[in-house]
């Protein structure tokens, strides 16, 4: 029996950041406004592509795991904001770090980090695969209407990444669950792909744009329900669960949420503050910054949900 485990892990974050008081020089808007409501300080903007920002993930993700690029047998990027739509930009990542294996994208906006480890979970457990590199990486800042307070102040760019390797030693993923409701489509969107004038970037289309109340209420449903789901699933009581990642969309969200599933709060990694939401990104980049901090100690158990465009959502359980 084959077991995923995470072996390595990394992040890349733009050296440029706004700040809340940056935005409040531009637009009507102030830091009181955008960190009481959503518990967001500052975001980091990139001036080079998601596939740059996923490379440098990748590279420090198989550095921590002490293995080559050559080695992979699979490569699983997960972003709503490639450089490109053909070739996927898994390619480019594959290219940038010297791999000769399978390479795909997956589009399930901000729940598609977990998404894509669910995949490789199973791909390792099934026995096809023994060492998969899973990226989440995303440079919103280019699909933002910057005359726009509603959405601007909420996101940021960056990259996170993880090797999951085969171990015969129990552990890592546990169980995962991935949901999707079509009937959500329409609250959260960026049409770009559709527009007849692709260069029109004063169509509203081209950006992203979403009912925030109805995006807040559905987040923690849908987060709420798969955990509940995967919890049972795995029979993990709740109370056993040392750490919660959940997806940083917005602080309140994440607080409502872990009330709601009766966790303390202090077991929530919560870091939106200095990253803003980088949708498929916020996950590898939390679990970096939670391992850098020496909090995920061996042997803990890891609740991890999302919620994001489409609409989708999804849970994971691992073991460190
Ligand atoms: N600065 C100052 N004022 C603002 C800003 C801003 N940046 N944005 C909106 N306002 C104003 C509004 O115009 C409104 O003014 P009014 O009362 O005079 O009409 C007032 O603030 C309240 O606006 P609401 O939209 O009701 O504010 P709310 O408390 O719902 O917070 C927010 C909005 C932060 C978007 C929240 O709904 C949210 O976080 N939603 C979910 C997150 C989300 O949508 N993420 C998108 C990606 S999906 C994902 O990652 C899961």
């Amino acid at each position: 029996m084959q077991y995923a485990h995470i072996t390595g892990w990394g992040k890349a974050v733009p050296p440029s950041s706004l700040t809340n008081d940056d935005l409040a020089t531009f637009m009507e808007t102030s830091d009181e406004w955008i960190k009481s409501r959503t518990g967001i300080s500052k975001r980091h903007i990139s001036h080079v592509n998601t596939s740059v920002l996923a490379s440098v993930a990748a590279k420090h993700a198989l550095a921590a795991a002490g293995i080559d690029g050559s080695e992979l047998d699979l490569i699983i990027l997960a972003s709503a904001s490639p450089d490109t739509l053909i070739p996927n930009i898994a390619s480019t990542v594959q290219a940038n770090v010297g791999a000769t294996c399978g390479a795909f994208d997956i589009n399930a906006a901000c729940s598609g980090f977990l998404y894509g480890i669910g995949l490789a979970s199973s791909l390792i457990k099934s026995g096809q695969n023994k060492k998969v590199l899973v990226i989440g990486a995303e440079r919103l800042s280019f699909y933002l209407d910057w005359s726009r307070r509603e959405t601007a102040v909420l996101f940021g760019d960056g990259a996170g990444a993880v090797v999951l390797e085969a171990r015969e030693e129990e552990g890592g993923v546990l169980g995962y669950e991935l949901n999707n409701d079509p009937d959500g489509r329409e609250i959260l969107k960026s049409s770009f792909g559709s527009q007849i004038d692709r260069l029109d970037a004063s169509s509203l289309d081209f950006y992203i744009q979403f009912n925030g109340q109805e995006i807040f209420k559905r987040a923690i449903q849908g987060m709420g329900s798969l955990s509940a789901k995967v919890l049972e699933k795995c029979n993990v009581d709740k109370d056993d669960v040392d750490w919660v990642i959940p997806h940083q969309a917005n602080e309140r969200i994440i607080d409502t949420l872990v009330s709601r599933m009766k966790i303390p709060k202090e077991r929530a990694i919560v870091n939106i503050a200095n990253y803003g939401n980088t949708s498929a990104a916020t996950i590898p980049i939390a679990i970096c910054d939670a391992l850098d901090k020496g909090l995920i100690k061996p042997g803990q158990t890891i609740l991890s949900c999302a919620f994001g465009a489409g609409l989708t959502s999804a849970a994971l359980l691992f073991k460190w």
